[in-house]
């Protein structure tokens, strides 16, 4: 029988090493490998493959339910592998508020090089097929989107993705496999920033593809090896180590960032409150259905985004809030608070961004593991500054 997920975290691609029976996956550490004779080796050079590295593609390959992984020395490095997919001339349709470093990737590199792309709303499944032309060839989407909190139903668009014979692509990085599973949704391909909930700790960079077709993966494993933008062994250790807690992380975050939208939304300070969990979201009936847990339960992750009236009363929030540092990034065990205009957005033109409802007043939280009293405190105390 197929063990459950949070034992698969912890023992999938994980046996105790033979040499000296090392409970912990040993980091291999090396460049190259000893070879037997001519061609004889399981290992050769570290970028086409690592034990270590190998590893931890097997596991996350496993909570994601596909059959193979390929690791990335980032969520961007896993992102343009999969455009390399493509060839000159193709195109592709995407989420139009996806994390700004894609929208930055394709349309100030890919689009160079021969690529066309139609950013839409994917929530809108009709608007979708009206997009496919002759020459796309694949959808990529992000739900919940970065930062808005929009949702995309995943089966609906696999289905016009099946139709049309194209690739469906989901990053997964805001929700884990913990509470979401694109592949079992008709995806062909899920990819993350390994840099967030997966590694959890905010001390790695990194980046994962999962999928099942072979041909797919084995393609995508010689772009890995080719281009060569790949994980050192150690970081793919510590992402190993932290993946055995992702369950209980996800649990946690869960918890907190549920508790502190509740709080938000009772103080009626803000324009707008974007968390997928609160019944007043748009799409919290379809957020219950499709971010489950492995055990069936629904689950709405770690990040919300709230609109204060004016960029002076953002700012006065976020200098109110000692829990929360400034900072770029989101999924680790501590609690982050982003200003999306000025950061993670900041490659998007401010056009596009008002019209994704980015505005100088949006504040995104990447709501940590801390104890759930002190982080009401925190918002608390930064509420009072707000007028
Ligand atoms: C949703 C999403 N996808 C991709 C990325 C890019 O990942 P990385 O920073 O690891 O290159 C990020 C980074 O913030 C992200 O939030």
């Amino acid at each position: 029988m197929k063990k459950k997920f949070e034992t698969r975290a912890i023992h999938v691609g994980q046996k105790p090493e033979e040499l000296y029976g090392s409970v912990s996956l040993p980091i291999y550490q090396t460049s190259t490998f000893k070879q037997e004779e001519f061609g004889e080796y399981t290992y050769d050079y570290s970028r086409a493959g690592n034990p270590t590295r190998n590893a931890l593609e097997k596991t996350i390959a496993s909570l994601e339910g596909g059959a193979d992984a390929a690791m990335f020395a980032s969520g961007m490095a896993a992102m343009s592998a999969i455009f390399t997919l493509l060839k000159q001339g193709d195109h592709l349709i995407l989420s139009g508020n996806v994390y700004g470093g894609t929208y930055r990737l394709l349309t100030q590199i890919m689009e160079d090089m021969g690529l066309s792309s139609s950013w839409i709303d994917t929530s809108d499944s009709e608007l979708v097929q009206a997009t496919v032309a002759s020459n796309t060839k694949m959808i990529v989407i992000e739900s919940p989107t970065n930062p808005m909190m929009q949702l995309t139903d995943i089966e609906a668009v696999s289905q016009i993705s099946k139709k049309n014979n194209l690739l469906l692509v989901v990053d997964n990085t805001f929700m884990s496999p913990y509470y979401q599973r694109p592949l079992s949704l008709g995806a062909d391909l899920v990819m993350h920033s390994t840099t967030k909930y997966i590694n959890g700790h905010s001390d790695v960079i990194g980046g994962v593809v999962i999928g099942s077709d072979s041909e797919i993966m084995d393609r995508l494993h010689f772009i890995q090896m080719s281009v060569g933008a790949v994980p050192g062994p150690f970081d793919c250790w510590l992402t190993q180590r932290a993946l055995k807690t992702l369950a209980v992380r996800m649990e946690s975050h869960n918890h907190n960032a549920m508790r502190l939208a509740e709080k938000l939304e009772d103080s009626g300070k803000f324009k707008n409150i974007y968390y997928p969990g609160l019944p007043s979201h748009p799409q919290f009936e379809l957020a219950t259905r499709q971010q489950l847990n492995p055990h069936g339960k629904p689950g709405y992750g770690g990040m919300l985004s709230v609109e204060l009236n004016s960029v002076e009363n953002a700012r006065q929030f976020v200098k109110g809030l000692e829990i929360f540092p400034l900072a770029e990034s989101l999924g680790g065990v501590e609690s982050l608070v982003c200003h999306p205009a000025t950061m993670t957005h900041a490659s998007i033109p401010k056009e596009i961004r008002v019209e994704l409802g980015i505005t100088d007043g949006l504040i995104r939280l990447s709501v940590g593991i801390e104890h759930v009293d002190d982080l009401l405190m925190d918002i608390n105390n930064a509420l009072s500054k707000v007028v």
